[in-house]
């Protein structure tokens, strides 16, 4: 029991980094809580800089109700999440009071913002880094504690928000280039889990627009039961990764949340047997690792670096490094065991993580192509079994088959990129989309 509750911890911990999400606290544990610091309660002077956000909601069902919330660090180096409080006509950045409880305590400081319109305006006035746009039906629950934020547990069933469907954006607003160009980085994050339907957009100054479109406006129920079919035919635990509120679906874990929820270890050997054969496969033919990487610009095509399995270890070179065998948690996370990038990495190094580990998650590397890794386009990932059933459903179930189903989904042959991001500096305005 105590080895077991010591590893899901570790596993939280770790998963944690990977999905770049804050802290969620198993309910009254001890996880660790090392990214925020305590600090006295301050309000943040207004910057000159602002963004607009435009949240529409696009309802076929208009009797539902939703929230937003929004939290971030408005200082870069601060780990202090701040939340975003209706102040008058604006708004402004509020640190939550310290209760100086050891125990999470619900946010006193109410900074729900209700969507009862089409078009809900909202500006953000100033900075904010390593931000969430948390959208929900009905309201969530936002704990702090000396640690830190709480925020809501998607896989955890105590949790308070654990039968309240939402979503959320990851946000950056912050000062780029020499110039401290206003810049605007999104995405759209299925790593952890696929919750509202949710896509985003961005008004550049010209008037015109780029956006990610996200998810069908049915895609949970497609992605549910597509988990469901999948356990049908493999007799495997995706149908577990379903969350249901009674016949409601409130959403879809990915395996790597669910295998970090005790008890649930019925998935841990997965990749087992396609781990082996791979390994055993690159002890007789070289696997090519192509870095894309021209001077420090990424290229569809860069200088290749050969690996070899020798012995128990994947060998690319003096310079390029050694990979253990993964496990299949290793797959699921893409940030254990080999994947682990260690202080002092090289260019090398950083790069052949991130394309081992997608060409594991997408079952590509014993296709046809497979041995050059990233060379095979976004159709045939998930194509051999095992695979990651969640990755394929969640790709399927974006309108234009953007968004990242895990960290490293921006690796991928030639000038494809299947991550849902936008990027870009002074834009008129952010708009997000809600549709039920
Ligand atoms: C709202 O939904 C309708 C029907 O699905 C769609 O045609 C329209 O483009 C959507 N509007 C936005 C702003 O997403
Ligand atoms: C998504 O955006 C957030 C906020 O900008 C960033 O911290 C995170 O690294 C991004 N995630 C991915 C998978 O790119
Ligand atoms: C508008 O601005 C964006 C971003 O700078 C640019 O990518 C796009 O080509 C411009 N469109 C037109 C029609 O000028
Ligand atoms: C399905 O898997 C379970 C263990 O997860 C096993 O007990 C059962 O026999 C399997 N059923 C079939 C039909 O393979
Ligand atoms: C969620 O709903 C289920 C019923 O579907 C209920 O048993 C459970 O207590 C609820 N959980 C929470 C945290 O409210
Ligand atoms: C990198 O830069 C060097 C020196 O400018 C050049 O000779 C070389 O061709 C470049 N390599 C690539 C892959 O572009």
């Amino acid at each position: 029991m105590h080895a077991l509750l010591h590893f899901s911890v570790v596993a939280l911990a770790v998963l944690l980094h990977q999905s770049f999400v804050w802290p969620m606290r198993l309910h009254g544990s001890t996880t660790h809580d090392h990214i925020f610091a305590r600090v006295p309660s301050v309000l943040r002077s207004t910057d000159d800089v602002e963004l607009k956000l435009e949240i529409h909601t696009n309802l076929t069902d208009p009797s539902k109700k939703y929230n937003a919330y929004i939290l971030g660090n408005p200082e870069q180096t601060s780990k202090i999440v701040q939340v975003l409080q209706q102040d008058g006509t604006g708004y402004k950045y509020v640190q939550p009071a310290n209760t100086g409880s050891d125990v999470p305590v619900p946010i006193t400081e109410g900074f729900a913002i209700p969507l009862t319109t089409d078009t809900t305006l909202i500006t953000l006035p100033g900075w904010l880094w390593n931000a969430r746009i948390w959208l929900s039906e009905n309201e969530l629950v936002f704990k702090f504690t000396n640690g830190g934020l709480v925020q809501p547990a998607p896989a955890t069933e105590v949790d308070d928000n654990y039968n309240v469907s939402y979503g959320f954006i990851e946000l950056n607003f912050y000062p780029a280039g020499d110039t401290n160009e206003p810049t605007v980085f999104v995405n759209l994050s299925f790593v952890d889990f696929v919750g509202l339907v949710l896509g985003m957009a961005m008004t550049y100054q010209n008037g015109s627009t780029e956006a990610v479109p996200g998810l069908y406006r049915n895609a949970l129920t497609t992605v549910c039961d597509g988990l469901k079919s999948q356990a049908q035919k493999d007799n495997r635990s995706w149908d577990k990764m379903c969350l249901q509120d009674g016949d409601k679906y409130i959403r879809a874990i990915s395996p790597n949340m669910y295998s970090s929820q005790p008890p649930n270890r019925d998935m841990d050997d997965y990749y087992t047997k396609y781990i082996d054969d791979v390994w055993n496969a690159f002890k007789t033919q070289p696997l090519l690792m192509d870095t894309q990487d021209a001077n420090h610009t990424k290229v569809p095509s860069g200088p290749q670096v050969s690996c070899k399995v020798t012995g128990e270890v994947l060998d690319c070179g003096a310079d390029a490094g050694q990979y253990v065998k993964p496990t299949t948690l290793d797959v699921w996370g893409c940030n254990t065991g080999p994947f682990v990038v260690p202080p002092g990495a090289n260019e090398k190094q950083k790069e052949i993580i991130p394309r081992l580990c997608a060409a594991f998650f997408r079952s590509t590397l014993l296709l046809d192509g497979g041995s050059v890794q990233p060379s095979l386009p976004s159709a045939k990932y998930y194509t051999a079994d095992p695979t990651n059933h969640y990755g394929r459903l969640v790709h399927e179930g974006l309108q234009d088959g953007r968004g990242y189903a895990f960290s490293y989904d921006d690796v991928n042959a030639g000038t494809e990129n299947v991550a849902g991001v936008l990027k870009a500096s002074n834009i008129q305005k952010l708009s997000v989309t809600l549709s039920n």
